[in-house]
C-alpha cells in the first residue's frame, strides 16, 4: 500500500498571530508545485484561525498542538476538539513528549484526546517515544508498547482509519542529536508489525509512521529514504520557511 508522506512542522510556541502568518503565506508559496507528500503546521491555539485563513486554497493543512478531551465546560484555559476543528484545522498533535514531561500527559488522557479528536473528525497524530534512560536500560521496546497499547486501548479499526504515529525518540528533541538510520529503521519496522499484532495488517498497511527529533535539511533525505518512515514531524527546522521547505524537498535534492 502506498502511504503519501506527511511532513509536519510543529511550532511550539513560537511565533505570534502575524509571525505566524507571514511564515505560513511563504511556506504555502513555496508549496506551491509540492505534489507527492502532505504538509503540515501546527501554530499555536491562538494562531490556528489566522493561519487557517491565510492558506486556504493553498496545499497546506493546518493542526493543532494538542487539545483537552471534554467536549465544552468549566476547563479553564482548555481548547475542545470542536473548537480546534472550527478554527479550519484537520489536524491534532497529541501526546507530544513536551506536554507528558511537562503537563502530565499520560497515556491515559492521550487515549482519551484521540478518541475526542477521532470523534470530531480531527486526525490524531500520537507522538510516542522513549527517554535516553530507558534507550539505555534496553526498554525502548517496552516503553513503546505500552505507549501504543494504552494510548490505542478499545478503538476500532475504522476510529483509526487516520491515525498517524510520530515516534520521537526524547533524546533527539531540540538536543540536535538525531537517531541513526539502524536505529529508526528498528524502530519503525517494530511500530508497524505492533499495529499488525494488536489490530490488522490493514491499519499497519495504512498508518503513517513519522520520524521526528532534531530533522534538518541535512539529515532528512537520509531519514526519509528509510522503509516505514512515512514522513517527519520537525520543531525548530520547521520556523523558517526556508530551511522547512528543503525538508519537505527531502527527494528533491
Ligand atoms: P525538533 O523537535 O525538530 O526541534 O527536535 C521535534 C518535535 O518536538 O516534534
Amino acid at each position: 500500500m502506498s502511504r503519501t508522506p506527511l511532513i509536519a512542522g510543529n511550532w511550539k510556541m513560537y511565533k505570534t498571530g502575524p509571525q505566524a502568518v507571514e511564515t505560513a503565506k511563504e511556506l504555502a508559496a513555496l508549496c506551491s508545485d509540492v505534489q507527492d507528500k502532505e504538509v503540515m503546521i501546527a501554530p499555536t491555539y491562538l494562531s490556528l484561525p489566522l493561519v487557517s485563513q491565510a492558506v486556504k486554497g493553498s496545499r497546506l493543512y493546518v493542526g493543532a498542538q494538542n487539545l483537552y478531551f471534554e467536549k465544552e465546560g468549566a476547563y479553564t484555559g482548555e481548547v475542545s476538539a470542536d473548537m480546534i476543528k472550527a478554527a479550519g484545522a484537520e489536524y491534532a498533535i497529541i501526546g507530544h513528549s513536551e506536554r507528558r514531561q511537562f503537563f502530565s500527559e499520560t497515556d491515559e488522557s492521550v487515549s482519551k484526546k484521540i478518541n475526542a479528536a477521532v470523534q470530531t473528525g480531527l486526525k490524531p497524530v500520537m507522538c510516542i517515544g522513549e527517554t535516553l534512560e530507558e534507550r539505555e536500560a534496553k526498554k525502548t521496546f517496552l516503553v513503546l508498547d505500552k505507549q501504543v497499547s494504552d494510548g490505542l486501548k478499545g478503538f476500532g479499526l475504522d476510529d483509526l482509519k487516520d491515525l498517524v504515529l510520530a515516534y520521537e525518540p526524547v533524546w533527539a528533541i531540540g538536543t540536535g542529536k538525531t537517531a541513526s538510520v539502524e536505529q529508526v529503521e528498528e524502530v519503525h519496522q517494530y511500530l508497524r508489525s505492533l499495529l499488525e499484532k494488536l489490530f490488522e495488517s490493514k491499519l499497519a498497511n495504512q498508518t503513517r509512521i513519522l520520524y521526528g527529533g532534531s530533522v534538518k535539511p541535512e539529515n532528512a533525505k537520509d531519514l526519509m529514504g528509510i522503509a516505514d518512515v512515512d514522513g517527519a514531524l520537525v520543531g525548530g527546522a520547521s520556523l523558517d520557511a526556508g530551511s522547512f521547505i528543503n525538508i519537505i524537498n527531502y527527494n528533491a535534492v
